[in-house]
């Protein structure tokens, strides 16, 4: 009797609907309720089913931002039109398990890492999907943990310096919160293009702004940035509130303040002659690409102060909340493979 009802078990666990619930479920962080880093919990989660043009990834590695927090306040994920339960997260690294019918461009075992739109999200998970334009192939040189660092931070960098503020080589730009995510970038990003960078960050960080190439590294803690940098053509904003409006009068005729945390203010940017811009940074794989030559031509360097477990997330926003991560903080999902 024993062995019959061994039999039939086996049997049902062999049959395609056994085999694809065994398969559907993952661990990953989730959100029920809206309220402080315990609302994320570590628990089993559907896995998700990429769409024609999507890919599914197997996910080593999650980068942590400030803007993670976002699904678990109620304000904000009714703005990026987030519903619970959601699975933070917008940067991935990892390997392609499977591809959509319409993808082209990678397939099953690519390395890739990603940043997934805002109103998606789901990379704190063991996997995750990401449409073509939102990968690139993951750079050789970095490790996974390395790689899920990158793609938004480096975007929203790029698309400040590059794509708004037209930065060309010669000029010369402030970057505000240099030892941040954005901010480490920014400053590589500027130095690859052949311009002068001054940067911002506290005492403890004032190595980390010249060991990224800064041409000034100036302590905001002690010194008032705009004594020391004048008639910039760029300013990168990362701050905000005080920091911004203490930056109208330091940029030249015709240059740009970009923010990337608040609206310049339209009759401070006309008493002074300048332009001003608010982004809101947008996954693009072609851009992403960029970066990655930049990577391997080792232009860019990527810091990451912080590595923790998967179901360590709650402390990893709880530190990213704070404002003051040096470089960035990563999840680490799986084991790097060989
Ligand atoms: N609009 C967009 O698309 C977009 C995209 C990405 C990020 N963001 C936002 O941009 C901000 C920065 O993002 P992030 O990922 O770079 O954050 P982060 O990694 O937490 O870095 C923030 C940096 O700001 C520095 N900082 C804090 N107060 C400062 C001050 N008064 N003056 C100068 N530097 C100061 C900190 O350095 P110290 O520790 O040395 O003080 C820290 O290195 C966040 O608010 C984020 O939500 C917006």
């Amino acid at each position: 009797m024993k062995t019959k009802i061994a039999v039939i078990i086996a049997a049902l666990i062999a049959t395609p609907v056994f085999a694809q619930s065994a398969r559907s479920t993952m661990k990953a962080i989730v959100v029920h309720e809206y309220g402080g880093p315990e609302v994320l919990k570590y628990e089993d989660a559907p896995r998700p089913e990429p769409k024609e043009n999507e890919i599914l990834v197997k996910v080593i590695a999650a980068g942590v931002n400030p803007v993670d927090s976002a699904a678990r306040s109620q304000k904000y994920a009714r703005f990026m039109n987030i519903t619970l339960p959601a699975i933070p997260g917008y940067d991935i690294a990892g390997i392609v398990e499977r591809t959509g019918t319409s993808v082209t461009k990678f397939k099953a075992g690519d390395p890739v890492y990603a940043y997934i739109a805002l109103d998606k999200g789901g990379a704190y998970a063991e996997y995750a999907v990401a449409t073509e334009k939102e990968a690139a192939a993951k750079p050789k040189s970095l490790t996974y943990v390395e790689a899920a660092a990158v793609p938004l931070v480096s975007l929203t960098a790029w698309q400040a310096l590059i794509d708004t503020a037209k930065l060309s080589p010669g000029q010369t730009v402030l970057i505000h919160g240099g030892s941040g995510g954005v901010g480490s970038f920014a400053i590589q990003i500027a130095k690859a293009r052949g311009a002068k960078a001054f940067a911002t960050a506290s005492t403890p960080n004032q190595n980390l702004l010249k060991q990224l190439g800064a041409d000034v590294a100036i302590d905001y803690t002690k010194q008032k940035f705009e004594d020391i940098a004048k008639d910039v053509d760029v300013v990168l904003d990362s701050v905000g509130k005080d920091t911004l409006v203490r930056s109208y009068g330091i940029v030249k005729k015709g240059g740009i303040i970009v923010s990337i945390v608040g609206r310049p203010n339209q009759a401070e940017l006309d008493k002074h002659g300048i332009r001003g811009a608010s982004i809101s940074v947008e996954p693009n794989s072609d851009e992403l690409a960029e970066i990655t030559k930049l990577i391997e031509e080792k232009k860019i360097k990527v810091v990451v102060s912080q590595t923790l477990p998967l179901a360590e997330a709650a402390k990893a926003q709880s530190q990213a909340d704070t404002r003051h991560t040096r470089g960035k903080i990563v999840l680490k999902v799986a084991e790097e493979p060989k």
